[in-house]
């Protein structure tokens, strides 16, 4: 079991109720969508995975450790077990596509050596062979998703964690990035993507966890849906 949620409640300190009695299991390797509207909570439930956030009430392990309990000089480490995706990217502009790679194993302490062959090796994962040394704004919504997936990836997380990535692009791009996280997921990854993009999931065949208000309405394969 990877992820444990055991009545998981966030009330933000504006009294927003975010989470109200979330309790479920992830288990290793699977690819999840979070899904439901505006709101219901997905993005909570995200920051709750890497520490962002945490519950008002309520456990969550990681690896059977509570991240509830965890001391904050324990926290890097356990962001280092993750990679995040983002919708809007967050790539550094001022960096190339192979220098925002390098940067990300450079902070978790990583050496030169390996850090070129990795950043080699998830670019050419990523489709991007030949734009190493393009600047973010030279690239494409879809190229700059795919920086941004190797980026998460490079540090070989257990749990690859996606707040609708796919949400800056069209339907052809977002359907190529889809294709890009279940190729990571077919190697062991452990995928969490909350999106809103209904003809995705459906085309994805996963489980599917919907969210209204804050609490688990739906948790199903999708083909259990139709
Ligand atoms: N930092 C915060 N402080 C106070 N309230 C917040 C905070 N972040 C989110 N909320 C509130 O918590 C609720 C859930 O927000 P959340 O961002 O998790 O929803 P979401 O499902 O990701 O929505 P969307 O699909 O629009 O991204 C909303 O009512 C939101 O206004
Ligand atoms: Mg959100």
């Amino acid at each position: 079991m990877l992820v444990q949620f055991y009545n998981v409640t966030k009330v933000y300190r504006n009294g927003v109720k975010a989470l109200n009695d979330v309790s479920l299991k992830i288990d290793r390797g699977e690819f999840i969508f979070l899904m439901g509207p505006s709101g219901a909570g997905k993005s909570t439930f995200i920051k709750m995975l890497f520490r962002e956030e945490v519950p008002t009430q309520g456990q969550i392990f990681i690896s059977s450790r509570s991240i509830v309990r965890m001391k904050r000089s324990e926290v890097p480490h356990l962001r280092r077990s993750m990679g995040v995706v983002f919708q809007d990217f967050k790539l550094l502009e001022n960096k190339t596509v192979a220098e925002n790679i390098a940067f990300a194993m450079k902070v978790v302490g990583a050496g030169n050596r390996e850090i070129a062959a990795r950043t080699s090796d998830v670019i050419n994962l990523v489709g991007l062979k030949g734009k190493e040394n393009s600047f973010p704004g030279q690239l494409s919504g879809g190229e700059q998703q795919r920086v941004g997936i190797a980026r998460a990836i490079a540090n070989r997380p257990l749990l690859l964690i996606a707040d609708e990535p796919s949400g800056n692009l069209d339907m052809a791009t977002a359907d190529e990035i889809m294709e890009l996280l279940y190729n990571i997921n077919r190697k062991g990854t452990t995928v969490v993507m909350a999106t809103h993009a209904r003809e995705l999931v459906k085309k994805g065949g996963k489980r599917i966890i919907t969210l209204e208000a804050g609490r688990v309405v739906s948790d199903m394969c999708a083909l259990e849906q139709q």
